[in-house]
């Protein structure tokens, strides 16, 4: 046997080893790989199932008390103008609308209180004072009694927190530059 026989022998057994050991490691990935994916899946999906209905029982289970600032993101402007429709036997909303019994509503969000050129407003609503901002809103039309004592709006308010939001969004959109939502 000379040099280059043992040479191209030595070749061989190197590649058939090559080949074993590949062949198992290629079966081991194989098999790990698949064995985890379907292990994953099964835990995976329990998990969300129980969590989810976990967290909305609790939800249902301890109303908190409104902040509305969170709830405006998700809040639609579609919903908003179907329920701005309780406030048009007294409010116009549209830009150069007029006052009726109550003060005209276009660029309403970020207003002075009792700020509508030309309407007679209650004592209490002009010496209340500050802007109709996003927490301020929310607190007058859940209920104007509460939050301006005195006023003359005859509205008894939206007692559902998403149709406010609705609402307050919409009132946002009624302007040529609306505000920025927080
Ligand atoms: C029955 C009539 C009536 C209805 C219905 C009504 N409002 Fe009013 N609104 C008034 C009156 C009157 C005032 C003036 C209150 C005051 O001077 O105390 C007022 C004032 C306001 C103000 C203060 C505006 C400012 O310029 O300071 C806002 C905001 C408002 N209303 C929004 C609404 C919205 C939104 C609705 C519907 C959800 C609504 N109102 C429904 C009569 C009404």
């Amino acid at each position: 046997m000379n040099a280059f026989e043992l040479n191209k022998i030595m070749g061989w057994v190197l590649a058939a080893a090559l080949v074993i050991v590949g062949g198992q490691t290629f079966m081991e990935i194989y098999a790990d790989g698949h064995g985890d994916g379907q292990e994953k899946k099964t835990a995976y999906a329990i998990e969300v199932e129980g969590g989810d209905a976990d967290k909305k029982e609790k939800k249902a289970e301890a109303p908190k008390a409104l902040d509305i600032k969170p709830l405006l993101a998700s809040a639609s402007t579609d919903l908003g103008a179907k329920v701005a429709k309780k406030c048009k036997a007294c409010h116009t909303f549209e830009k150069g609308g007029k006052n009726k019994v109550g003060p005209a509503l276009y660029e309403v969000v970020n207003r002075d209180l009792g700020g509508a050129a030309g309407y007679a407003y209650s004592s209490a609503l002009k010496e209340k004072g500050g802007k109709w901002d996003y927490d301020a809103l929310a607190a007058f039309l859940k209920s104007p009694k509460k939050f301006l004592p005195g006023t003359k709006m005859a509205f008894s308010g939206i007692r559902k927190d998403e149709q406010l939001a609705s609402l307050i969004v919409y009132l946002r959109s009624l302007s040529d530059n609306p505000a920025k939502l927080p």
